[in-house]
């Protein structure tokens, strides 16, 4: 592994995509034919890597693979990416991480993931890349591994910490606040919120549960600097204590929507880790995020830097992509 320091480093999952096209997801007892199935490298800490490096991010990956069948496929997209793997550990006895993923004719998936050898990146194993994790300018972070190595990273961390937390786990409050952002998406986005304060909407009226932007205030007034929070085809938000950024996402084509939201964390990573300011970075990763809804699975279908990303869409008061400022003052970055 590398000694350089660097500029992202994701401590997280690495798994094989058993990806499954079909007509439409079956009901519970229902038996479908499906059309296609395919094996593609994924999990949601190795997409964040590759995504990173495919738009110039010099990137370490922190994390375990099996020894087995689906170990190379799963370590194939970050070797094409470049990615520095020294520190992922092949842990004999145990499978690789599997997700068997259903994609209907919508775009729309289903995963369910098999953890495999991502429960072994254990606090000692984040001990043993301390100071790796301590040079690098993004440390990314989601909830596919043990929430105990989480927080043993974070700790060691010095530069800015990004936690996506999919699927959301329970991490200790200091831990968690140290996001700066949290990434989330809307459901997740409750979840955090009903965590910290026992309540889905932050607030006493339950209509406002419905309201994305009030979550995301009511996150910030947690404790956290920041929160972006992906809305999907609408784009994302972007809170902080002064201010909310709505930006919107370019209307594209949608093939497969597998691992969007990790190119969006990666590529957010790549930008913060390239000096951009937090609105400039989600901005960026707002096309990356359009870009990868295009062609089928997750990885593959992530952009490098020659590849032209989507438009923003025109509503835009500012010509980059089209942040819309309710303040009209942008997030600190
Ligand atoms: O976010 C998409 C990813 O979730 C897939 O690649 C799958 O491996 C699961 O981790």
């Amino acid at each position: 592994m590398s000694t350089e320091p660097s500029g992202v480093v994701v401590v997280g999952s690495i798994n094989a995509d058993l990806v499954v096209t079909l007509e439409r997801h079956p009901q519970p007892g229902e038996t479908l034919l499906g059309r296609t199935m395919t094996v593609m490298p994924g999990g949601k800490g190795a997409n964040q890597a590759v995504a990173a490096a495919k738009l110039g991010a010099r990137t370490v990956m922190i994390g375990a693979v099996g020894q087995d069948t689906y170990t190379e496929i799963a370590l194939s997209g970050l070797h094409d990416a470049g990615v520095d793997t020294g520190a992922v550990q092949r842990v004999a006895g145990i499978s690789t991480g599997v997700a068997i993923v259903e994609v209907d004719d919508d775009g729309e998936n289903t995963i369910v993931v098999i953890p495999g050898a991502n429960a072994e990146v254990t606090p000692e194993l984040v001990a043993a890349s301390s100071q790796v994790i301590a040079d690098a300018a993004v440390l990314v972070l989601q909830g596919e591994i043990p929430a105990a190595s989480v927080t043993a990273a974070v700790g060691v961390a010095r530069g800015r910490v990004i936690i996506n937390l999919a699927p959301v786990i329970t991490l200790d409050r200091s831990t968690l606040l140290q996001a700066d952002p949290l990434v989330v998406n809307e459901h997740e986005g409750a979840l955090v919120l009903e965590q910290l304060t026992g309540s889905a909407s932050g607030a006493s009226e339950p209509s406002v549960a419905s309201d994305h932007a009030a979550t995301a205030r009511a996150l910030v007034d947690c404790g956290f600097a920041s929160v972006v929070m992906t809305l999907g085809g609408s784009g994302a938000l972007l809170a902080s204590a002064t201010d909310l950024l709505e930006i919107p996402a370019p209307k594209v084509p949608v093939v497969d929507t597998t691992g969007a939201g990790d190119a969006f964390t990666g590529a957010l990573a790549a930008r913060l880790s390239a000096g951009d300011s937090l609105p400039d970075a989600v901005r960026v990763a707002v096309l990356v995020g359009a870009y990868a809804v295009g062609t089928e699975g997750a990885q593959p279908s992530y952009p490098s830097l020659d590849d032209p990303l989507p438009a923003a869409p025109e509503t835009t008061a500012d010509s980059l992509t089209g942040a819309r400022s309710f303040t009209g003052q942008d997030p600190a970055a």
